[in-house]
């Protein structure tokens, strides 16, 4: 009988204990043992839930329970997870988790500490949701140089575009409609201002570059900025917006961002909708892959969470390995390569746009009080000099993805 802990009895806690449990047999199978849910950590009480007997308050009564050997941890944030991730591994269990702030701050001593234990660190639940994305970059794409990376990888954000464009909704009001479904992170500003995204990109390509690319370091736009009248521009173009998150790497430089684009129909990324996630990997002998899914949600990501679950538990005893090595990567300023830039500004400084600007073409969208045209290709260094120069006259600008 292989035990299994849980840490957080919340969404995705709370979504692996069902995931186990009513796919009990086969698991079971593919694990070749029995497996079950042991004890669950949260310092709440669950009066009348179905696992009620199995909360418990005290890590150490999982710590030291010599039955538990793979704990699913679903608390999320960087304090109390960590410490109590460390611990586990320490004491030769194995931890699986979704916690992307974690992974991103953490993942690579976490790594080295259950190697030294000769237990594993998996989280594959961390990017993605519920689309297997670490596992076919570790284990089955290793014959490729992995040339970029590039994603929706937020669900809350993609949810909130996807409503905005085809029913002209709020941004608040979406919003709350994304919290309720369980989408959102606790403070849903990592989700709009795009940490979330950015420290999905960072473990994907910390994992694909095999040393750290740390997520502060990476410049992050969200979708605070994103208004109706984007969305009718945007539609004039025949472009929908999509938060991306982005890693290149040629010649050992390395760039990532993430920002909302304007994409074509054209573009993979274009069709994916609501919560769910996509990411293109481009490889130098593959090409194209694509990997889509429900990137959020509690069944979704519980399932990635118990599928690392299972590769433990097939593995106890054993270092699950992983190329991520704890040194730093200084990320290249700027892309490296030009683009194009969709710009509004105030009608007043149409002049003013017109000079400074290569302007490929103007847009009338019937908004009297302003001007909108999209640039000619240019480096993000240049565009942002002459976006500096016109100050607060600019309403917004979103890149154009070619
Ligand atoms: N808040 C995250 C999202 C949850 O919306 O993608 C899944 O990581």
């Amino acid at each position: 009988m292989i035990n299994v802990a849980v840490f957080g009895y919340g969404t995705v806690g709370s979504g692996a204990v069902e995931v186990i449990m009513e796919n009990n047999a086969v698991i079971a199978k593919r694990v070749g043992d029995a497996i079950t849910v042991k004890s669950i950590l949260d310092l709440r009480e669950f009066p009348g839930d179905k696992y009620e007997d199995k909360i418990v308050h005290a890590v150490n009564d999982i710590i030291n329970d010599p039955e538990i050997a793979v704990i699913c941890e679903t608390m999320g944030g960087v304090g109390a997870a960590y410490k109590f991730t460390k611990m586990a591994l320490e004491a030769g269990k194995s931890v699986v988790s979704s916690n992307k702030e974690l992974v991103a701050l953490h993942g690579p001593e976490l790594i080295q500490t259950a190697k030294e234990h000769n237990c594993s660190y998996r989280f594959e639940a961390s990017v993605g949701g519920g689309i297997p994305i670490i596992r076919p970059l570790t284990d089955a794409l290793t014959a490729e140089v992995i040339l970029s990376v590039c994603g929706i990888v937020n669900g809350t954000t993609n949810y909130m575009l996807t409503k905005m464009d085809k029913e002209g909704s709020e941004f608040d009001d979406v919003l709350k409609e994304a919290q309720a479904k369980g989408y959102a992170e606790a403070d849903p500003t990592a989700d709009i201002d795009g940490h979330d995204a950015a420290r999905k990109i960072a473990i994907l390509s910390s994992l694909v570059y095999g040393k750290t690319i740390v997520s502060d370091d990476i410049p992050t736009e969200g979708i605070r900025n994103i208004s109706a009248k984007d969305m009718v521009y945007a539609r004039k173009m025949d472009r929908k917006i999509k938060l991306l998150a982005r890693y290149e790497s040629a010649d050992d430089i390395v760039y990532a961002m993430v920002a909302p684009f304007l994409l074509t129909p054209e573009n993979p990324l274009y069709s994916v909708n609501d919560v769910f996630n996509a990411i293109k990997v481009t490889g130098n002998m593959l090409g194209e892959a694509m990997f889509y899914g429900k990137g959020a949600g509690k069944l979704a990501t519980a399932s990635a969470v118990v599928g690392d679950v299972v590769e433990c538990a097939k593995n106890i005893g054993k270092h699950l390995p992983c190329d991520w090595v704890d040194e730093v990567v200084e990320l290249k300023d700027k892309p490296l390569s030009q683009r194009r830039f969709f710009v509004r500004v105030n009608a007043s400084a149409k002049e003013k746009a017109a000079e400074l600007f290569d302007i490929d073409f103007e847009l009338n969208a019937d908004f009297t009080d302003e001007f909108a045209f999209v640039t000619k290709k240019m480096s993000e260094k240049d565009f942002e000099e002459k976006k500096n120069v016109l100050g607060a006259e600019v309403i917004n600008n979103i890149r154009m993805e070619d």
